[in-house]
């Protein structure tokens, strides 16, 4: 099982943050959102807040989550829950394994102290749902006063680790009981979410997918590097924008995967996204030049987000989903073989003027 305690969370973090592990390409760059040579905006006054289970952000994005567990964690989670309180954006901490496992090191993952107001998010794998009563799960998320739960569904990695979970049998039917106690987030970590399984975890009560859709971290070449050993499916996976295409007509979606621009997010949300997740980006952004160095390069990447509203004449974040875009190249071909149709997001009825 991956994200757990002691040497490997460590490796993880040490990999993640120095070795080139980002591969693939999540398909943006096969989405063209249609210019407005004379919008009816001001760059101004765009409007970007939006209501996320339950929380008003400023912004539709979050940090999504990394890490907690070890003494190095706690720094790095309380900075960045900062950032997203300043911000007022989303947060997410990493997988609570290591405090279902050893309770005392509850507060590398509490940030309420510093994220008194923001959406913050708790996270656990499918796995720990066979290993934990839900009380116990409920009362880590209790304990770290998160809003929400993510928990991470990640096949892919396990497969490829000798000692990984092989088992994901009636893993989804687990969920259930936990959506009854507080709003669940079902969360993959980089191959991507399909709609067949989107309407499973709807079925089960999840509240929203963050896709953690192919292109961006990517945990088999993490994994591969670990062992030393190259394998085949670093190219595995569901490209983050194909997706979003797949989940966001059956259930709220938080796109992740491979956002690295304020013009990536504004495609994510044009796809239907309902708020954009960053990940590894923000750890090197710390790494490199501590919580202000993440301020920075969060508001250049929420500036170049509201410069593509402005230039699509999206004056808020609801007129921006129903943005006209253009889809080709290979994500053309994944909507056609999945009966995705491309003319409906090429023609909306914006509420803009047309003659
Ligand atoms: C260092 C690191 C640790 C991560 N740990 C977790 C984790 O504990 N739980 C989880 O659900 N996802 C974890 N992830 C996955 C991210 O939440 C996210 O899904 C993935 O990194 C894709 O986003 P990105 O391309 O912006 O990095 C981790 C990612 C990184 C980079």
């Amino acid at each position: 099982m991956n994200w757990q305690t002691g040497p490997r969370k460590i490796d993880h973090l040490k990999l993640a943050a120095t070795e080139n592990v980002e591969y693939g390409d999540p398909l943006f760059n096969d989405v063209t959102l249609i210019h407005e040579s004379a919008p009816e905006t001001n760059l101004n006054d765009i409007e970007t807040g939006v209501n996320f289970l339950g929380k008003k952000l400023k912004y539709p994005f979050m940090i999504v989550g990394m890490t907690g567990g070890i003494e190095e964690a706690k720094q790095i989670n309380r900075d960045l829950a900062k950032v997203a309180e300043n911000l007022g954006i989303g947060f997410g901490v990493g997988s609570q394994r290591a405090m279902l496992e050893k309770p005392e090191v509850w507060n590398t993952y509490y940030v309420r102290k510093e994220a008194p107001r923001t959406l913050v998010v708790g996270n656990i794998g499918l796995a720990q749902l066979d290993d934990y009563s839900i009380d116990k799960i409920l009362q880590a998320v209790k304990k770290i006063d998160a809003d929400a739960l993510a928990v991470h569904m990640n096949p892919a990695q396990e497969a490829i680790q000798p000692e990984g979970d092989w088992n994901f049998k009636d893993k989804i039917a687990k969920i259930k009981p936990i959506t009854g106690k507080l709003p669940v987030i079902a969360k993959e970590t980089g191959a991507g979410v399909s709609r067949e399984i989107a309407i499973k975890l709807r079925s089960s009560g999840v509240k929203a997918v963050d896709v953690g859709g192919y292109g961006g971290t990517n945990w088999v070449l993490i994994e591969a590097m670990r062992q030393g050993e190259p394998t085949p499916f670093v190219d595995w996976g569901i490209p983050t924008a194909a997706s979003i295409l797949e989940v966001a007509p059956i259930i709220p979606v938080i796109a992740t995967g491979g956002i690295r621009t304020g013009l990536d997010a504004a495609k994510a949300m044009g796809l239907g996204a309902s708020l954009v997740g960053i990940g590894l980006p923000t750890l090197r952004w710390y790494m490199a030049g501590g919580r202000e160095n993440v301020e920075a390069n969060l508001m250049r990447i929420i500036h170049e987000f509201k410069v593509a509203m402005f230039l699509t004449g999206s004056n808020n974040i609801r007129e921006l989903r129903e943005t006209n875009l253009v889809i080709t190249g290979k994500l053309r071909e994944w909507c056609l073989a999945r009966g995705i149709d491309i003319m409906h997001f090429a023609n909306r009825e914006t509420g803009k003027a047309v003659f």
